[in-house]
């Protein structure tokens, strides 16, 4: 069961408990207009409501059209989300979707952002995510400023070995202005940072 800290690690082999639920959840609407949100009543921590705010406001100062496409999930809502993947890409389920408990949207400190580019850069419409978020004008400045904000990527480029999960360049976790800074300089994740200080589970 984690505190309300933000460096809870969460991947493939350390859970959280079904019974977490982050204790200061709010409506993100209450934050950000509800059209980014594509009218879905997505909810985040406190903490990083704010931080989101003023990221959605400096992309919209840089003419970027962002939408958040997801933000906490619960247990049971993460364990919908991982049986439709199962469905949709049974060969490919591990590392694009976190089994229930290991999912960093559980924390309620994580966002799935979206861009009005990439039905067109994909061919499909429709398409929700897709790994060529990268090269659409919202991925491209989140990878160079969303650290300024305090999000750093957790899922980047080549870091499958590291992290469990292919590259996710819409995936987003708020951890705070200086460890983002950090992190994004010495170009590291923060699950290589944390394992670092844990060290590798004990699995008998
Ligand atoms: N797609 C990421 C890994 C999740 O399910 O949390
Ligand atoms: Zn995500």
């Amino acid at each position: 069961m984690p505190d309300d800290g933000l460096l809870t690690l969460v991947t493939q082999e350390y859970a959280v408990s079904r019974h977490y639920t982050p204790s200061d959840l709010v409506p993100l609407e209450e934050y950000i207009p509800a059209d980014i949100l594509l009218g879905y009543p997505i909810e985040l921590r406190r903490v990083a409501a704010e931080p989101l705010r003023e990221l959605i406001n400096a992309m919209h100062a840089a003419e970027l059209s962002p939408t958040v496409i997801s933000g906490y999930r619960s247990y049971a809502a993460q364990a919908i989300a991982w049986k439709k993947w199962v469905g949709l890409e049974p060969e490919r389920v591990a590392i694009i979707s976190a089994q229930p408990g290991h999912s960093e949207h559980q924390l309620g400190t994580t966002v799935d952002f979206g861009s009005p580019e990439l039905e067109e850069i994909v061919g499909q419409p429709d398409i929700e995510f897709h790994t060529y978020f990268y090269k659409t004008g919202e991925g491209v400045w989140l990878a160079e400023h969303a650290h300024e904000f305090g999000f750093v990527q957790s899922y980047p480029r080549e870091a499958l070995e590291l992290t469990g999960f292919y590259y996710e360049p819409w995936h987003y976790r708020y951890v705070g202005v200086d460890l983002a800074a950090e992190l994004h300089e010495a170009g590291i994740t923060l699950t290589e940072l944390l394992l670092e200080r844990h060290g590798a589970p004990c699995i008998p």
